[in-house]
């Protein structure tokens, strides 16, 4: 990887004395360093989600993984990935030790980076755990990054979160809460029925499930400022699924300027994660709610 910084600088010894330099959080991907179980930990969960995700991932995301060939037994080699992605659309996967802070996360967005996870769960992690890692990041996130309208909302995403974070931390929390019902939670509704894009469902092999066909939750029309003042879930399956039409929907929806949105949001009370708006919502399902979870949302 050209860009790739050898390891973590947080410190950097200069003339000047010893200053703080930028720091990205980028490593090299160990790979002759996986062991054995780590790449079949990949296998497991690869073939799970690839029996199961046909008719319930979008297209989108199918032909995506076919194209990286995530199949071909192990984990992949980032370099391998990048010389497809350069080619298709510009972006480049860099490996990092996990979760970022948000400037340096919206840095590499908004330069087509794709920040994932080196590491792998360990085998008795098959079914959750509770930061990112390999299998999340890149089977999760990366085959949509093959899509030119999907890639570039996620790097107008990246220069939307400088923005946001200049401007305070609500606008922030707005900005996080899109990414969450979107990048993560998302699903379409295609000609073939309701399909599942986010990357922390497909990487998932109960909320796959659950997204689509639980009676649940709900499933309600994507609109920008209800999702951005909606709160959500990190400790449970989603509550409430909302639903786009087209990439470019969600592209265009994205495009105008949030300044005015997070002004208007700022003395609105943020909605529950389960709350349906009689009025306004498209509801594509009323979810019957069983079983949620009523201790306090994100
Ligand atoms: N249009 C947004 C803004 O003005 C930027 C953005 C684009 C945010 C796409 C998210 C997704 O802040
Ligand atoms: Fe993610």
């Amino acid at each position: 990887m050209e860009t790739a910084t050898p390891r973590k600088v947080e410190h950097q010894q200069t003339d000047r004395g010893y200053v703080p330099v930028y720091a990205t959080g980028v490593v090299e991907q160990p790979w002759s360093g996986y062991s054995r179980t780590d790449h079949e930990v990949w296998d497991t969960l690869f073939k799970r989600q690839c029996e199961m995700l046909p008719g319930r991932a979008c297209q989108e995301f199918l032909d995506g993984v076919k194209k990286f060939g995530l199949g071909a037994g192990g984990i992949p080699k980032f370099a391998d990935i990048n010389t497809v992605l350069a080619k298709a659309t510009g972006w480049e996967l860099v490996a990092v030790e996990g979760l970022l802070p948000d400037e340096v996360f919206f840095d590499h967005l908004a330069n087509r980076r794709f920040p994932v996870s080196w590491w792998i769960r360990k085998p008795e992690q098959l079914d959750y755990l509770s930061e990112p890692d390999l299998f999340h990041d890149l089977f999760g996130h990366v085959p949509l990054l093959l899509n030119p309208v999907f890639a570039d909302y996620m790097q107008a995403y990246g220069r939307g979160g400088m923005k946001a974070h200049a401007i305070g931390p609500e606008a922030l929390m707005n900005l996080t809460r899109l990414y969450w019902y979107t990048v993560e939670f998302g699903l379409i509704d295609t000609r073939d029925g309701m399909r599942i894009y986010g990357a922390g469902i497909v990487s998932s092999k109960g909320e796959s499930i659950y997204s689509l066909d639980a009676d649940a939750p709900n499933r309600i029309g994507f609109d920008l400022a209800r999702v951005m003042n909606t709160r959500y879930r990190i400790d449970t399956y989603q509550q409430t699924y909302f639903v786009i039409d087209s990439f470019e929907q969600l592209f265009e929806a994205t495009t105008p300027d949030f300044t005015p949105i997070y002004a208007r949001l700022r003395d609105k009370t943020p909605h529950a994660a389960a709350d349906v708006l009689e009025e306004t919502d498209r509801v594509f399902h009323y979810g019957s709610h069983e079983g949620f979870a009523t201790n306090a949302d994100t």
